[in-house]
């Protein structure tokens, strides 16, 4: 648990000359909280966020402003940039995804990438409908309300999977309409993982082939891409884009992520030479500069293979924590393939020491990198005592 600072004790002065502490008591002050926040990595069981990496080698670039602004494909007339970086990133995540000429861009994180994907296939198709599952993220109804989309949610099956006959049903309510759906792969309740081609399949079904299908593929992409089985998640499978977490499975100091798009059907969104001198075809105007540095940084350091090796990590030590908890008694249920593990809930305090995130009667724990098996034995200790 990090304890802050009471709001007293940071409150900000008019005018600092001859208040008390200054720079030095303040940077003490802050040291304590990073110190607090670093030492949580040893607890950090129920979120799907990595706590393994170090970025402390690039701390040059905070000292000056790096704008990315516009598209990530051309310079803008501001100069300090590093879209080469960019470029190298989202090639990387292309590549994997199966269309090395996408178009792509690094993003704030899933939810913006979510967005991008839904206003290119708004754009595309002005009058579709937005489905989701019941299953996918906070941020769909919310993204359906900012692009007046009419939207509706899809039954799950009983593995949390989008139903494709109640999406087939739900579409014949809307005859003659086109369709924009988001397909989640690795839902946060749980891991599951819709079916891309079903999708499609069940909306040529009920009648439609004008669809843009979105893979929000944030939490699970990396995985189902780099499992010793790979599952479909990606452009071979039917996806027009689809967003990935940047700071889950290859980790960042705040969140981020990376979306990407079939080049072509991006030109219904771009605007030309409008963003200081560069095309517009992203959501925000400026963009941080920062973020491709980083994850550049660990993709060269990780390579394909590293990160291989890495998810085959995670998913050795959610089977180790599923036997463990089973032999504790807990119930654990784990999806095919997922690095998600559910179990009974303990008492809230065990919770709160391990950040373990409960839905009901019911506790995730997530096996992240920093995540190893001497976290599961202790945690297991800790519950029996
Ligand atoms: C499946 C899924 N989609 C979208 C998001 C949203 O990502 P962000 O919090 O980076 O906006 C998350 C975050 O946990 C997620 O798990």
């Amino acid at each position: 648990m990090v304890h802050l600072p009471a709001a007293d004790d940071v409150r900000i002065p008019d005018d600092p000359t001859g208040s008390a502490g200054g720079p030095d008591q303040d940077l003490a002050l802050l040291k304590d909280v990073a110190a607090q926040m670093l030492g949580e990595r040893d607890h950090m069981l129920g979120f799907p966020v990595n706590l393994d990496f170090d970025y402390r080698p690039l701390a040059d670039f905070l000292h000056v402003h790096g704008n990315n602004v516009g598209t990530p494909d051309a310079e803008s007339e501001y100069h300090l940039h590093t879209k080469t970086f960019e470029r190298a990133v989202v090639s990387f995540f292309a590549r994997l995804a199966g269309d090395p000429d996408a178009f792509g861009y690094v993003t704030t994180g899933g939810t913006e990438g979510n967005l991008f994907g839904c206003y290119l296939g708004r754009e595309r198709f002005p009058d579709a409908v937005l489905y989701a599952s019941r299953t996918t993220h906070y941020s769909l109804p919310k993204i359906a309300r900012l692009l007046r989309m009419d939207y509706e949610a899809v039954e799950v099956g009983a593995d949390g999977a989008m139903d494709l006959g109640a999406l087939r049903g739900r579409h014949r309510a809307h005859p003659g309409r086109p369709a924009v759906v988001v397909a989640t792969i690795g839902t946060t309740t749980g891991g599951a993982e819709d079916d891309l081609a079903g999708i499609r399949g069940a909306l040529a079904d009920a009648g439609t082939d004008e669809v843009h299908l979105h893979s929000d593929a944030a939490f699970g992409g990396l995985i189902a891409a780099l499992a010793p089985e790979p599952r479909p998640w990606a452009f071979e499978s039917g996806a027009d884009s689809l967003a990935v977490s940047g700071h889950k499975m290859l980790g960042a100091p705040f969140p981020c992520g990376i979306v990407l798009a079939r080049t072509d059907q991006v030109e219904t969104i771009r605007r030309p030479g409008i963003a200081v001198g560069s095309d517009d075809d992203t959501i925000t105007g400026s963009r941080d500069a920062f973020t491709p540095l980083l994850l550049w940084y660990e993709l060269r350091r990780l390579g394909r293979t590293g990160l291989k090796r890495r998810v085959g990590h995670c998913l050795a030590t959610a089977q180790y924590a599923e036997r463990r908890l089973r032999e504790e008694g807990l119930h654990p249920e784990r999806a095919p393939g997922s690095n998600t593990v559910l179990f009974d809930a303990p008492p809230a305090a065990v919770c709160a020491r391990w950040n373990l995130l409960t839905v009901g009667d019911r506790a995730h724990l997530i096996a992240m990198p920093h995540v190893t098996v001497e976290h599961i034995d202790r945690l297991c200790a800790d519950l029996r005592s």
